[in-house]
């Protein structure tokens, strides 16, 4: 473990070592949201891309921290490490159970991590892969050679499935996923170029308030709105479409790649349409930007290292690939990450 001893000023790359992944076991899907609320797979389909979508049932034990201890395992045994390996733990997520203990410190109980460092990291959609951009540097600047980076999200925690809250209910979905990031000699091997990005102004288009007090300015306090996502979908549509072009073209321009050079690009899955609009716009073929929201949804901070780990599982992103990692989200907040793996 070298947590706390910098190895020197020996140049380090950065790779991805293993990944993982976890998913709640109950589906719901289209089918079952119209029994639910007033609405219709058709609906759901043509707006969002979206057919079903898992939620956890926390009377069995499924919650946030459990997958994401899961999608941690899953990823060390991906990369052949054992928990103790681990110098630090990082769960991106915005529905820890609690706000004290962090989701980290639980799941470092949780696969027996000992006494490496545990925190998390709260940017909404946007906190994988700000993530990815924190630990990349603190094991480039030498004194941590392992971390554990997990994006795990519960939306369904913060829902009203019901006719008032039919706008949001349909999009979210809960899941985990796994990076394990680690030095290596190869210093061909980290990132490019990267960006994170936050707009504190836009923070009412998408909110959860807990009391009275959190309402914006010219909205009615409503107590049947306490912990259930409040979002601005059309304004967060408008933000996404403009956003996710310019945020690639600006960390193309700053790693001086070109769009067809990419490998895959791996996009937070919020809309289908969202990300369809940014591949046309770059003229990529479909299957350079991963899609599988219609399976998922959306699961916020696990959205991108779910795809990460499909794509790594079934081959389509390995070795010696450039990948770019992009997301938007609450905040608001926006970020990327260009590797080469
Ligand atoms: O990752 C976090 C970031 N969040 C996002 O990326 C979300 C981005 N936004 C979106 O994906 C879309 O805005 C939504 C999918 C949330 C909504 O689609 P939209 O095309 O913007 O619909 P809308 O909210 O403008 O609503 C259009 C109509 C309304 O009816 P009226 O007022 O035109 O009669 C809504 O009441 O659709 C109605 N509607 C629904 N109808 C059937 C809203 N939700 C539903 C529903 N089923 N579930």
């Amino acid at each position: 473990m070298s947590n706390g001893s910098p190895t020197g000023r020996r140049p380090i790359g950065v790779r991805i070592a293993g990944t993982g992944s976890a998913l709640p076991q109950r589906r719901l899907t289209n089918a079952d949201l119209e029994k639910m609320m007033e609405t219709s797979d058709e609906w759901i389909v043509q707006r969002t891309g979206i057919r079903e979508r898992r939620i956890i049932d926390r009377s069995k034990g499924e919650s946030t921290s459990q997958l994401a201890a899961e999608a941690l395992q899953g990823a060390l045994a991906d990369a052949r490490l054992n928990a103790t390996d681990l110098d630090l733990i990082i769960i991106a997520t915005m529905t820890a159970e609690m706000s004290c203990p962090a989701s980290a410190s639980l799941v470092a109980n949780m696969v027996g991590a000992g006494t490496c460092g545990a925190f998390d990291l709260t940017a909404a959609c946007s906190g994988f892969v700000y993530g990815l951009n924190v630990a990349h540097d603190l094991i480039k600047g030498g004194a941590y050679r392992t971390i554990g980076l997990v994006g795990a999200d519960a939306l369904s925690t913060l829902m009203d499935y019901s006719n008032n809250g039919r706008s949001t209910s349909i999009i979210f979905g809960d899941a985990a996923g796994a990076a394990i990031i680690k030095a290596t000699d190869d210093t061909s091997k980290g990132l490019l170029a990267q960006a994170m990005h936050s707009d504190g102004r836009g923070w009412k288009e998408i909110y959860v308030p807990r009391c009275a007090e959190d309402f914006p300015p010219g909205i009615a306090a409503d107590d049947a709105k306490y912990n259930h996502v409040q979002m601005n979908g059309a304004s967060v549509f408008k933000f996404a479409v403009g956003t996710f072009p310019e945020l690639i073209q600006q960390t193309l321009d700053s790693a001086k790649v070109a769009a067809s050079e990419v490998d895959m690009y791996v996009c937070h899955q919020s809309n289908q349409r969202i990300l369809t609009a940014a591949r046309e716009r770059f003229g990529l073929a479909e299957d350079k930007l991963y899609v599988n929201i219609d399976r998922f949804g959306n699961t916020v901070g696990a959205s991108v290292p779910l795809c990460l780990d499909e794509l790594r599982k079934s081959g389509r992103i390995r070795d010696g690939h450039k990948v770019m990692f992009v997301a938007f989200g609450g905040g608001l907040t926006w970020g990327s990450s260009l590797w080469q793996l």
